[in-house]
């Protein structure tokens, strides 16, 4: 390389590092935009690479989730994994091993001080460390120049949500929140385009959704992983047990109407185009011994819509999987059934009475219809088919080729380099928060819980 071509490559990197620190809160310095991330084409997982717009990054938490948004963050070109904080040798040393095959030589810390203090090249971190963390390793980071993808829930409570808002505005760094429902192509087709822009449902009034897993035993470790009780101490947890299965305990997470609902619920503010304004509940440790949060609650809410008062559903059953994870909306002149899981939804249904919508299916926008049931031959009765078979479905055509997380880091890192808005920014993560966490509230108290709209306002 001669002088001059080192001198270009430095002179790109510090244009793009002061792009960077003056990117913040989106929108801004649009005439210096780098390329856009949009994964790679093949959509495998990447060697190390090095470019001028290579986006230093660190982990906060190698866990399950870390892992998947890990592996992720290998498929998209131009993200170097640099470091990461765990305090588990067992993930740091399966995040260290994994990363190793992709070229990406990460320093490993058990402190995330010490990370924010030795690390001088990051750009951003990732944080899927347990719930109650995130406050502390989303503000600590922001504080340290560093813009912040955080998975959900934003926190176990809503003071330390709100510590991560006011932290992203003093700051000005970004701050995304991990409900990557938000960036999944499929549903932003669904949700923006058909039930907003061309309102195929018509009047929605309905809302219903539901994350049911079967039972399962507290999770295990390997028992040459086992912390030391001081460890265990020193960081918080009353045991091993507590530290594996953090979710169910009330000091560390808000059970599975948080841990599971919250994906859920934010859709429910997305569609309505407005956050609840009572939730009534119901729910308790039916059936396992040894948690402190519910093991199955049903919740109703109410929204108050440009079009009137609409309801929704939600329920999260751990003891049966009956039915799996969708969401449903619900209209008079339709309904609509998605999921993460196409399989599980992924289609429109008509009512006989609506507006055709070949048209629809003319622009792209939705599949031909399949064909609904039209004969039910039984035994012993007689059923009109006119009035109780199923509609057709007209599938949903937007696939997802990638993992359920890219899309959502993808926007993340955009939003980094280039300054586009990020799809949950900290301002929604902290609604969702407040719809989903005062379910519990309203299991506790068995009273409607009356949301004021300034509550919704970190
Ligand atoms: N978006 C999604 O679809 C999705 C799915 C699963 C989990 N999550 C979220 O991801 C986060 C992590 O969940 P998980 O399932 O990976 O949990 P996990 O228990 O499997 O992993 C948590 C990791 O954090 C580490 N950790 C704990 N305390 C720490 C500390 N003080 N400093 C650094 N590391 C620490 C643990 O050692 C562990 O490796 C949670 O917020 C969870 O809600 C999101």
């Amino acid at each position: 390389m001669t002088n001059n071509d080192q001198d270009n490559k430095l002179k790109k990197v510090l244009t793009r590092r002061n792009f960077l620190k003056s990117s913040a809160a989106a929108g801004l310095g649009m005439a210096l935009v780098p390329p856009v991330i949009k994964g790679s084409p093949d959509n495998v997982l990447q060697k190390e690479t090095s470019s001028s717009n290579q986006l230093n990054i660190a982990f906060i938490g190698a866990g399950a989730q870390g892992r998947v948004l890990i592996e992720s963050c290998l498929r998209i070109p131009d993200i170097r994994i640099k470091a990461v904080c765990d305090i588990w040798e067992y993930s740091q040393r399966y995040a260290s091993r994994y990363l190793k095959k992709y070229g990406h030589i990460v320093n490993i810390y058990e402190d995330y001080r010490e990370m924010l203090t030795k690390e001088k090249d990051l750009d951003a971190a990732i944080i899927a460390s347990p719930d109650w963390l995130h406050d502390k390793h989303a503000n600590a980071c922001m504080r340290a120049g560093l813009h912040v993808y955080c998975e959900k829930e934003m926190s176990n409570s809503l003071t330390k949500a709100r510590s991560m808002v006011h932290t992203a505005k003093q700051t000005g760094k970004l701050l995304q929140i991990g409900h990557q429902r938000r960036s999944n192509p499929r549903y932003i087709h669904a949700i923006d385009r058909l039930i907003r822009d061309k309102h195929i449902l018509g009047k929605v009034t309905k809302a219903y959704a539901q994350w049911n897993r079967a039972k399962s035993d507290m999770l295990g470790w390997p028992k040459k992983y086992t912390m030391e009780q001081a460890k265990l101490d020193k960081y918080g947890y009353s045991s091993m047990t507590a530290f594996r299965n953090w979710r169910w305990f009330k000091k560390y997470g808000g059970g599975p109407i948080v841990d599971l609902g919250s994906h859920q619920i934010d859709l429910y503010s997305w569609v309505f185009g407005s956050n609840p304004q009572t939730v009534m509940a119901s729910g308790g440790i039916d059936y396992y011994k040894n948690r402190q949060w519910y093991d199955n609650v049903m919740a109703i809410y109410e929204y108050q819509t440009n079009e009137g008062t609409a309801r929704a559903l939600y329920q999260v059953q751990t003891t049966t999987k009956h039915g799996g994870f969708y969401e449903t909306f619900m209209g008079d002149n339709g309904s609509l059934v998605i999921s993460e899981v196409p399989e599980k939804g992924n289609w429109a249904m008509r009512e006989a009475h609506a507006p055709e919508w070949d048209s629809l299916v003319k622009e792209g926008l939705l599949n031909t219809e399949t064909q609904p049931i039209q004969k039910v031959d039984t035994k012993n009765i007689f059923l009109d088919v006119r009035v109780t078979a199923e509609a057709g479905r007209w599938p949903i055509p937007v696939e997802l080729a990638k993992p359920a997380h890219q899309p959502h880091l993808e926007n993340f890192f955009n939003a980094v380099i280039s300054g586009v808005p990020l799809n949950c920014p900290a301002e929604i993560g902290y609604e969702t928060a407040v719809a989903v966490l005062k379910v519990n509230e309203a299991v506790q108290s068995r009273r409607i819980y009356k949301f004021r709209p300034e509550q919704f306002k970190a």
